[in-house]
């Protein structure tokens, strides 16, 4: 909860969240529960002390030093997800505490290749995920969409094949697809945008959305070669579109979206403090952008601690936080109807705001 007068308004403003990575919901708690379950020994405590208990593991998350530091914990959680049933369940996790957060509309990222590896299939990935994007629209009205993310730091072999699979399952097809969108993730220095032209261009062909993880730890170079080579309409993260002003131009002429993850930037390093992220230079620039957690289980919280936090560091006013929710409801993919009910629910709840 934010220390502003404003906190019923943020609490209760109809979000969207573009920023999710559903294994990014996998909490201690989960994964003990999970490795119980499924027989999965964990690191023992000489391998890595952390894993002595969900408290000592989530106490571990608080250090993170950059993006791969994470990644490691992220990476080595998964291997206690196996069946459809836990994909399902790590999906539900997601979709019922970003409900109580406010959440009406998610567009939520998986890796296939963390799960391939491990010998598990495509299918078992997707339909779990799939089913709990289901459930969610029926009993807590959240709409949703699926987004492939390919592992950047892996050979780009791997998500050729990836990609290879997802057509064979069928999942780009029909006006309603299963996998909506394509991104990509994981770490980003080194690892360019321009590698995955190839798969981007197939997804274009197809009518399939694009974005990209790029300006998180990359320099803004990586922001254009996602929008140069990959025809990307969103980009993740994005904060260091800041450092290139005729960059950040473009980025405003062409309608891009930024997917803004502040506790994340925090606890990645990225930044120092929330106040260091530049919502206020987007704001006054007219970037638009979402505010989103990304990982909630390591970063300390799902997306109405992201919007609290992002007040208690730029106190915004009303027709502010409303720009900014106007903006994702406007840069998600979901269809016009839905759009039109998200900006009555926001005009409604503002109206509410403003009446009392
Ligand atoms: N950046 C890159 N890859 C990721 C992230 C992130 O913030 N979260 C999960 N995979
Ligand atoms: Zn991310």
């Amino acid at each position: 909860m934010c220390k502003s007068e404003l906190h019923s308004l943020i609490a209760s403003l109809p979000k969207c969240e573009h920023h999710l990575h559903l294994e990014g919901c996998l909490s201690p708690s989960l994964v003990f529960q999970l490795a119980s379950k499924n027989n999965i020994t964990l690191p023992s405590a000489s391998e890595d002390p952390a894993y002595a208990s969900p408290e000592a593991l989530a106490a571990r998350y608080n250090h993170f030093t950059d993006l791969n530091s994470f990644l490691a914990y992220y990476y080595r959680a998964l291997d206690v997800v196996i069946t459809q049933d836990d994909f399902e369940m790590l999906g539900w996790e997601y979709f019922t505490t970003a409900a109580a957060d406010g959440v009406k509309h998610a567009e939520v990222f998986f890796d296939p290749q963390s799960h391939t590896a491990r010998g598990i299939s495509l299918d078992t990935v997707v339909k779990g995920f799939e089913a709990a994007c289901k459930r969610a629209e029926k009993e807590l009205g959240v709409t949703s969409k699926l987004i492939m993310c390919f592992l950047r730091h892996l050979p780009v072999q791997e998500s050729r094949d990836t990609m290879a699979a997802a057509v064979a399952g069928g999942y780009f097809e029909g006006e309603e697809r299963v996998i909506e969108g394509l991104g990509l993730d994981s770490s980003e220095v080194g690892f360019r945008p321009e590698l995955f032209e190839e798969m981007y261009a197939q997804a274009e062909k197809m009518g399939v959305r694009r974005t990209a993880h790029a300006g998180e730890e990359g320099d803004p170079t990586y922001i254009s070669g996602a929008l140069d080579a990959l025809r990307a309409e969103r980009i993740d993260h994005g904060i260091r579109l800041v450092e290139d002003p005729a960059l950040l131009e473009r980025v405003v002429k062409e309608d891009i979206m930024l997917t803004v993850c502040p506790l994340s930037n925090v606890c990645l390093r990225a930044v120092e403090n929330v106040a260091q992220v530049p919502i206020r230079k987007f704001l006054e620039a007219g970037v638009k952008f979402s505010l989103n957690s990304d990982d909630p289980a390591y970063f300390g919280g799902y997306i109405l601690k992201n919007y609290c936090a992002v007040q208690d560091a730029f106190n915004l006013n009303v027709e502010e936080w409303k720009v900014i929710v106007q903006n994702s409801i406007e840069g998600s993919w979901c269809g016009e109807q839905r759009k039109k009910e998200l900006l009555a629910m926001l005009e409604d709840c503002v109206q509410k705001h403003t009446s009392t």
